[in-house]
């Protein structure tokens, strides 16, 4: 099959060859692919770190050509949307029935393929601060491919979401329209208490984003996008009034279960057009160096997705 190698002598990081095919076991489809969306760390760690000629990829959309043996999955033809490890960035798949979503039939495979990692995180953090409705949500990171699931997710839930962004000039208008209430450039410039903060970003801002958790709040450090580690002044982790109680939560998705459930509601909703992926570039695999540039350099903001023909 072909796929998309890691080879750090290009820009990028990546070429498109040949790679043997997944065999896959019996709990596992195999999955012809025709979409993958990027995420932050495949592109930034993954590409940097893997050894050459890995296929790497956590997203992938297409259509089962080999139904788990162990009758577990979905059949030979259905347009499924998958989460893995590695191995999606290329023509076939071999996938396990649990990180399976089954996408609505003719729906937009490449706008389906960007639900695994970024919606399905914003959905599992956004449990993790518990109900939404009619509470205070902090959203940090929010531009990014994660932060607009969660923006949308947290307001469809009935919460008043604060979006911070670095650049509320530019991007202010595109998160109102995707349900923010409040966009911040730092979670300093934010008023009154939160329930709920999803962090994306680290450091500065989660150590901050902490500070305006009101009792019983719980932040989600979800990313780490900054990687510039997070250091607390004094008396930061005191209760007292209004402030008891208050919990930050590490996180990762592929611990949880459950997630083909998950990932067959999102694609439901992005493909019935409640839920909008927000692509910003879309494109053959023979330019994904292109995407890689543009999200490593900070100048895509949002979803990437790469088909696959
Ligand atoms: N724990 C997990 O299981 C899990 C799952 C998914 C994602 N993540 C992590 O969550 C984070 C967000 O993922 P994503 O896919 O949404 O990433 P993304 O699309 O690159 O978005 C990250 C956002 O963070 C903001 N940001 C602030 N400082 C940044 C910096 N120094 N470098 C890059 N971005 C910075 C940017 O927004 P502004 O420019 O508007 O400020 C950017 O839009 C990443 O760290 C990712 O690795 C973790």
């Amino acid at each position: 099959m072909r796929a998309l190698l890691v080879d750090r002598s290009l820009p990028g990081g990546l070429r498109v060859g040949e790679a043997p095919d997944p065999v896959p076991a019996p709990d596992q489809a195999l999955v012809r692919v025709t979409a993958t969306s990027l995420n932050h760390g495949e592109v930034k760690y993954g590409i940097a770190e893997a050894p050459e000629g890995t296929v790497l990829g956590w997203d992938a959309a297409g259509v089962v050509v080999q139904a788990p043996a162990d009758g577990s999955g979905p059949a030979i033809g259905t347009p499924v949307v998958t989460l893995g490890d590695g191995g999606g960035w290329a023509e076939l798949r071999a996938v396990h029935t649990a990180y399976i979503g089954v996408a609505p039939e003719h729906a937009d495979l490449g706008a389906i393929s960007t639900v695994p990692v970024a919606g399905a995180t914003s959905l599992r953090a956004l449990d993790r601060i518990g109900p939404s409705l009619g509470r205070r949500i902090m959203i940090t990171g929010a531009t990014g491919g994660v932060g607009r699931y969660a923006v949308q997710l947290a307001g469809m839930g009935g919460a008043h979401v604060t979006a911070v962004t670095g650049d509320p000039a530019a991007y202010g208008e595109s998160l109102r329209t995707l349900g923010a209430h409040e966009v911040v450039s730092h979670p300093r410039d934010a008023s009154g208490h939160y329930d709920g903060v999803l962090d994306l970003v680290g450091g500065g801002q989660l150590v901050d984003a902490f500070d305006m958790l009101g009792e019983g709040g719980t932040l989600v450090a979800v990313g780490h996008a900054t990687r510039d580690g997070e250091s607390f002044p004094d008396q930061a982790l005191w209760g007292g009034p209004g402030r008891n109680d208050r919990s930050l939560a590490t996180f990762h998705l592929m611990h949880f279960r459950g997630l083909g459930r998950d990932l067959t509601w999102l694609a439901g909703q992005v493909a019935q057009g409640t839920l909008d992926p927000q692509i910003f570039w879309r494109g053959p695999w023979e330019d994904v160096a292109d995407a890689v540039s543009a999200l490593l350099e900070r100048r895509l903001h949002g979803k990437a997705v790469i088909e696959f023909g």
